[in-house]
């Protein structure tokens, strides 16, 4: 069984949720205090043990490029003035190695993974997506647990956690049978953001995949489904259907940067947890209580 050594992060939306922040700067640049969300992402996937990684990107997405460029300019800059730790930092952001693709056409999530077709070449591959951040602490990154998941299976594995029932429609809702293992099922049936009263659980996926390269064949022959886009669910339903795919209840607080409260939760919650910021901005937080605003 093949190891998993490539990682895909889609990150060619428009972030109409986001607008007009999102116009001219791409939402996953948008920061957790002083880190683009983009950088939690691709050091969950270092921390995964996964060094090859590929961005699918699209319109107005040049930040991204540039936020993992090199710049000898600024490292210059923090060199001659002794910001010795900035520069270890900034430096790197650059060793990463990654590479770029481009979704010409904004046709869905499924089509958004068929253009990292060539890059993962056959091999079993980790997606993450951009919107989707899960602070583990000392636990295992989320994307690792999957990994772990397929290491066991060797099938595609789908991260997932309960949601509220409000918020079932704005996921892909997995119908699962048990296995021996409480936190994983195999998948029977998936829907994309189903109503409440048509989904078959509150299982949702929450951003985090490993697929097997099946994926590719039957993505291709996918027609666009839930709001005319072609949808990864779609083709993972095709590959559930043949006994294939696993859901992995994976441990984690994971937040949607994508949402405008979301997003709120996540900076609170990480600058909290910051030594440098934390107390400060908890006294802050603990006067603002008493303030009527
Ligand atoms: C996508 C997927 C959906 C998944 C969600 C997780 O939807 O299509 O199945 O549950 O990501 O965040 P999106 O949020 O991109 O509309």
């Amino acid at each position: 069984m093949q190891k998993v050594r490539k990682a895909v992060i889609p990150a060619a939306g428009f972030g109409t949720r986001f607008l007009p922040e999102t116009k001219a700067m791409p939402k996953e640049m948008l920061p957790l205090v002083d880190k683009p969300t983009i950088q939690y992402i691709v050091e969950e996937i270092l921390d995964s043990g996964i060094e090859e990684i590929l961005i699918i990107s699209g319109h107005a997405k040049r930040a991204i490029e540039d936020h993992f460029d090199s710049s000898p300019e600024l490292e210059q800059h923090l060199l001659k003035q002794g910001k010795l730790e900035q520069l270890k930092q900034i430096r790197k952001i650059s060793d990463v190695k990654i590479h770029y693709t481009r979704q010409a056409y904004q046709r869905g999530l499924g089509d958004a993974i068929l253009c990292a077709k060539d890059f993962i070449d056959g091999e079993p591959f980790g997606v993450i997506l951009g919107d989707d951040v899960v602070y583990t602490g000392t636990e295992e990154p989320a994307l690792k647990q999957l990994m772990d998941q397929y290491d066991k299976t060797g099938e595609t594995v789908i991260g997932c956690q309960v949601v509220a029932p409000e918020k079932v429609s704005a996921y892909g809702i997995i119908d699962g049978k048990p296995t021996g293992d409480e936190n994983l099922l195999r998948v029977k049936d998936m829907v994309e953001k189903p109503k409440l009263s048509e989904a078959p659980s509150r299982f949702a996926a929450l951003g985090r995949y490993v697929i097997t390269p099946e994926v590719f064949e039957i993505l291709e022959e996918t027609r666009p489904g839930k709001g005319g886009e072609i949808q990864l669910t779609d083709a993972l339903r095709v590959m559930a259907h043949q006994g294939n795919v696993y859901a992995y209840n994976f441990q984690g607080k994971r937040y949607d940067t994508g949402d405008k409260l979301g997003y709120l939760k996540a900076v609170v919650e990480f600058a909290l947890r910051r030594d440098d910021l934390g107390p400060a901005f908890r006294e802050y937080l603990r006067e603002l209580s008493n303030i009527q605003l």
